[in-house]
């Protein structure tokens, strides 16, 4: 307990929690989510979402690791006996993520190389399922490992396991020092390229263009939470256990609007850099922005390389500025969900630090291999829907009532972040977490059970 390792500086700590927060959903999820639900008028629903849920949560997560000091599962342990499963169930979570995630990270690292000669080609979709993911007609079939997938995710497993062997300090918070930092400046520059290709005005139009009738719409209040949930990292186990490594006096609740607002500029930079870029793209094929609007492994391996094609210069430098900035975005968040296994074992089976990230990383790893077979892109889609349908809300739900009603820790909480923080918890916080959150949760689960179950 005494010599629980800690973070060397406050900014090493905010940048380990900003580094897990953004991450693939800045850069592709949250474009596309913003522009089908309301596009300018998403960000009503999506700065409710932050202040009511995200960073009240986030608050509470960190007061939870700062007060017990544990990973996910041993803080809820401390807290109550009946609650470790919870911390568990986090843990679970990110262990099934971290298993694809990499794999993704994989690509993006065969993509950087790809830059160079534009080895895509003019067939970029040909290219990605067929050249490159070597895909299957069927999961049934799964075939073999794919050697160009493999190679760079061994890679990504040699990075990610070395910064966990390696610990808080010495480890995590160093990388994130050069990760973060090195992400903002890469990811600037290819925004302020692609602000100046022609027809990017007219995509940030597309973008920004208010659609003030979504509003009514609760699938987009739905989407808003969503994605404030994914993006932060809030509910996967990963907040409490970065937050157990503070130092006694820290600032939490400052700590917690910083990481939130981080990650929220980072979104907003991401917007404007992917719609610019995508209506330099409509404006080169001569067709509207709403025609070449896409989010997820379409917008980065299919649609990205076909913008990149068309570069009117330097086109090998951006494409490797933008995939690069992917594996960067990756990494960070990569070992923030694979410490919260290692910390989790390590603390449930007394292993040394060492131990558990060969213990857990390796079987993550393992388990990893599955996503660079020929079938792989099947078994990822399948996870992922998955995870996002059953996973963070549903844990969000769970730990958010435990604590709120059954357990009735929050006045507790809030004390103990009062002490030590600037911005006093007041009744807001409260609210924002026993009633608010709730409600939200609740409705977003009845309405996955009725559309998966009826
Ligand atoms: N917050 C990360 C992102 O925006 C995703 C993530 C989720 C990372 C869960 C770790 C754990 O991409
Ligand atoms: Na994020």
């Amino acid at each position: 307990m005494e010599n629980r390792a800690q973070w060397g500086t406050r900014a090493g700590f905010i940048l380990a929690a900003v580094g897990s927060a953004i991450g693939l959903g800045n850069i592709w999820r949250f474009p596309a989510v913003a522009y089908e639900n309301g596009g300018g008028a998403f960000f009503i629903p999506y700065l409710f979402a932050l202040l009511t849920a995200g960073i009240p949560i986030l608050i509470m997560e960190f007061t939870l690791g700062h007060k017990y000091r544990g990973s996910a599962p041993l803080s809820f342990f401390r807290m109550s006996k009946k609650t470790e499963w919870i911390g568990w169930w986090g843990v679970f979570v990110s262990f099934v993520i971290s298993t694809y995630y990499a794999v993704i990270i994989a690509w993006a690292i065969s993509y950087s190389y790809f830059s160079f000669n534009l080895s895509w080609g003019s067939d970029t979709e040909g290219f990605l399922f067929n050249d490159y993911l070597n895909l299957t007609v069927s999961p049934g079939e799964a075939g073999s490992l794919v050697p160009g997938v493999l190679i760079p995710l061994v890679l990504v497993w040699i990075v990610t396991l070395g910064v966990l062997f390696k610990g808080v300090k010495k480890g995590i918070e160093r990388a994130n020092k050069i990760f973060i930092p090195t992400l903002v400046v890469l990811f600037l520059i290819i925004v302020v390229r692609a602000l100046t290709l022609p027809g990017a005005l007219d995509g940030l139009d597309n973008f920004f263009k208010p659609n003030f009738d979504a509003l009514t719409s609760p699938s987009v209040w739905v989407a808003a939470y969503g994605q404030i949930f994914f993006s932060l990292s809030v509910c996967f186990a990963i907040m409490i256990t970065y937050s157990s490594y503070l130092p006694k006096k820290s600032d939490i609740t400052n700590n917690a609007f910083i990481t939130g607002f981080s990650n929220s500029g980072f979104e907003l930079l991401a917007g404007i850099g992917v719609f610019a870029a995508l209506g330099f793209m409509a404006n080169q094929a001569g067709v509207p922005v709403s025609e070449v609007v896409s989010g997820g492994v379409g917008l980065a391996f299919v649609v990205f390389p076909q913008i990149i094609n068309e570069f009117p210069a330097l086109n090998g430098l951006f494409g490797f500025l933008f995939f690069a900035s992917l594996v960067l975005a990756g990494l960070s968040s990569l070992i923030s969900i694979s410490e919260t296994y290692v910390a989790g074992i390590s603390e449930k089976l007394g292993l040394s630090r060492t131990k558990a990230v060969a213990v857990g990383g390796g079987l993550a790893a393992l388990i990893s291999l599955l996503f660079a077979t020929q079938g792989g892109l099947f078994f990822l889609d399948a996870a992922d829907y998955f995870i996002n349908q059953f996973g963070v809300a549903f844990v969000g739900l769970v730990e958010v009532v435990a604590i709120a009603w059954f357990l009735r820790k929050l006045s507790n909480l809030q004390t103990h972040a009062n002490e030590i923080s600037d911005i006093p918890l007041g009744g807001w916080w409260k609210a924002c977490l026993g009633v608010i959150t709730p409600l939200v949760l609740g409705y977003m689960m009845f309405g996955l059970f009725k559309q998966n179950l009826l």
